[in-house]
């Protein structure tokens, strides 16, 4: 089995790494099947961590705990045009006072950066940037990536490989191509794409996207674990980590400018994106006198291309009515591939928008595409002689009812709170990844159930049953039950993705997340007034007034009523859910009257420390607090040996954690 191991890794690292197979997948995959085949049939012998079968993705999860940088993961300053870049090396150069220096110069990868740990030589983990300080733990997403070694042999025992995930434009499209035949929605770019399948809590998902992990830092103890930037990719290459064979060093702003300019016209010719070129001092000595400001290191720059962008024509304007029953102008163009992508819609944003292009059907345009945004028009290059301005609909060009526009807005938007285009887009925000996470209900399901009329509000999706949608286009009783399923599961999604799903205007995931933790159930959210709404981290007026508007409306509270009966999550599982704080991961039990706090009181505290309060005491009780004449509660702690604490331990424990 040792033997199968050491050949399957060897084979994994010719394929993935450098590219250069010797054998077929074909016997590729003869040699797995083997290997786990002798796995089953010796249960008797420990499968070590680092076995290559291990990649094939583990048992799916309920949530990734959060975790701290060794050291934060900090972003880079841009510069957006070669005079930016020029500003960045007289900077570097006054710095250093004349000093002679080099850069290394790497491609910037359009992915998403990932901090990997080992420890004795094994992967131990690997956490995402998250907010740069505190990340996620996706250990087990992160060892189905082909490309990152699970074991490295050698001298370094304990360090940290940085270094960014992605997904090549080839994986994107076929993994959108699937999403497409399977219903589902699809995603905008690669990078997002690559972002949500090492997010996903099924492993095996992961483990099927065929994502790649590029090295760009060695670091021991959060320091550079080698002298230049140069060496250390080199040491990453030999201890078989993929590492971008497209770097250089640059010998002064003339190279770098070159390096640049070269890789601007060249980035299309790569199977992944690229959004730039990372410029970083070679020598750490040198970086480290150079230091870093509060954001960014003073050693380092991003040169980010300009946005791409090519012409087509203008087939036809459409208007689509949104979520909120905004009338937003879209350009169907004659697909185009920008980047490397193709596009076929544009949006025009508002009339305004098209009068300042002066835009109209049949013209030749410009249209861009950066980061992940929608592609837009930026320019029209030839109008025909004869045109048809556009006009915006006095009409809602789905539902036929008035179209206001509000008094200071640009927007229009459609009056009917029930408008089937408002509905579809509410259905499908509804269900989307970072919300309720319905799988299998993509626009082409959705417009079916809406048309049908078997849907007339979003709580409707609660009543379905499979035999119903088993007869609708592209369904099958398969994924019919599947997407029931999907739908039974989401009652159980956190109370912070019910209130993102409600698409309460300016409440999004994160306002949700606030609200959640700070008020703790949907009946405290409805019945907050302005000023304990605002009390709320990050909430304005705006925001408030919004909310407010929002619980007023008596078809959103009847939709709010209808999604309790369904029985969605209404009360917040605890603030401290996010696995940080000092009581993470225990679950406490109150009994007793406390000497100084309440129980809610003291409820709150623990949530905010991280831990989860519950009624009663069992096996899986952490720590009862007890206070005056607590009961049964204690006596049943005491029989099953669960720890006691009174309320000053318990203020102890949350001060300690503070002061860390
Ligand atoms: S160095 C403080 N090197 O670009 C050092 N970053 O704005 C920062 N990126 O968050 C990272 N390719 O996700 C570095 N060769 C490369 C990179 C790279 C892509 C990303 C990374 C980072 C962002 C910096």
């Amino acid at each position: 089995m040792e033997r199968l191991r050491a050949e399957l890794r060897r084979h994994e690292h010719l394929y993935y790494v450098l590219d250069a197979p010797e054998i077929s997948d074909a016997a590729y995959d003869g040699l797995m099947r083997r290997l786990q085949e002798l796995e089953r049939l010796h249960p008797g012998l420990p499968v070590p961590p680092d076995s290559p079968t291990r990649r094939v993705g583990g048992a799916p999860r309920e949530g990734f705990v959060k975790v701290r940088h060794s050291a934060p993961m900090l972003s880079l300053d841009n510069a957006l045009n070669e005079g930016e870049l020029a500003d960045f090396d007289r900077r570097v150069r006054e710095l250093l006072g004349g000093e002679e220096f080099i850069y290394t110069a790497e491609l910037k990868l359009d992915g998403l950066s990932m901090a990997v740990h080992y420890e004795d030589g094994l992967l131990a983990r690997a956490i995402t940037r998250g907010d740069g300080e505190v990340g996620e733990d996706v250990t087990e997403n992160a060892r189905t990536i082909r490309t990152l070694p699970l074991r490295v042999p050698g001298g370094r025992r304990r360090f940290e490989v940085r270094g960014e995930v992605m997904m090549t434009r080839r994986a994107f499209e076929k993994l959108n191509a699937e999403c497409e035949a399977q219903g589902l929605k699809t995603y905008a770019n690669p990078r997002n794409s690559a972002a949500g399948s090492l997010r996903v809590l099924d492993p095996s998902i992961t483990a099927a996207r065929q994502m790649e992990f590029f090295a760009y830092f060695l670091l021991e103890d959060g320091q550079p674990a080698a002298d230049s930037q140069w060496k250390a990719l080199k040491e990453l290459r030999g201890m078989g980590f993929k590492v971008n064979p497209n770097v250089d060093h640059c010998a002064g702003i003339d190279e770098l400018t070159r390096y640049c300019r070269e890789w601007g016209e060249r980035r299309d010719s790569l199977p992944y994106e690229i959004d730039g070129v990372v410029a970083k001092v070679d020598q750490v000595e040198q970086q480290r006198r150079l230091g870093w400001t509060s954001k960014a290191p003073r050693w380092a720059i991003a040169y980010k291309f300009a946005a791409q962008q090519s012409e087509t024509v203008v087939e036809r304007i459409d208007v689509q009515v949104g979520r909120t029953g905004v009338l937003t102008p879209v350009a169907r163009l004659r697909p185009v591939v920008v980047g490397g992508v193709t596009v076929s819609n544009a949006t025009l944003h508002n009339e305004e928008e098209i009068a300042r292009l002066d835009v109209a059907e049949g013209d030749e345009v410009v249209v861009e595409r950066s980061g992940d945004v929608i592609p837009k028009v930026v320019e029209v290059k030839t109008r025909p002689r004869t045109r048809r301005l556009f006009e915006m609909p006095k009409d809602c060009p789905v539902c036929g009812s008035e179209v206001v526009r509000a008094e200071g807005e640009v927007a229009r938007r459609c009056v009917n709170s029930s408008c089937p285009a408002r509905l579809k887009e509410s259905l499908l925000h509804f269900s989307a990844r970072p919300v309720m996470d319905i799988d299998g209900l993509g626009e082409k399901i959705v417009d079916q159930l809406v048309d049908g009329g078997m849907v007339k509000s979003v709580a409707d999706l609660y009543g379905l049953g499979w035999e119903r949608l088993a007869d609708l286009e592209r369904m099958g009783e398969k994924s019919a039950r599947k997407l029931v399923e999907s739908i039974d599961g989401s009652r159980r999604k956190p109370l912070e993705r019910v209130i993102a799903g409600l698409g309460i205007p300016f409440v999004g995931e994160r306002t949700a997340q606030l609200l959640a933790a700070a008020l703790g159930g949907m009946d405290a959210l409805a019945q907050a007034d302005e000023a304990r709404l605002q009390a709320v981290e990050e909430v304005g007026p705006k925001v408030a007034q919004s909310i407010r508007r929002f619980f007023e409306e008596p078809h959103n509270r009847e939709l709010v009523e209808r999604l309790r009966a369904a029985g969605l999550q209404f009360i917040s599982e605890a603030p401290g859910r996010m696995g940080i704080g000092p009581l993470a991961g225990m679950t406490f039990v109150l009994t007793g009257t406390l000497p100084n706090l309440t129980r809610e009181a003291a409820k709150e505290m623990i949530e905010a420390a991280g831990g989860k309060v519950t009624g009663s005491v069992s096996k899986k009780t952490s720590v009862v607090v007890a206070g005056a004449e607590a009961g049964s509660k204690l006596d049943k702690a005491r029989d099953l040996g669960i720890e006691v604490w009174d309320e000053s331990r318990m203020l102890d424990k949350i001060g300690a954690g503070r002061n860390e």
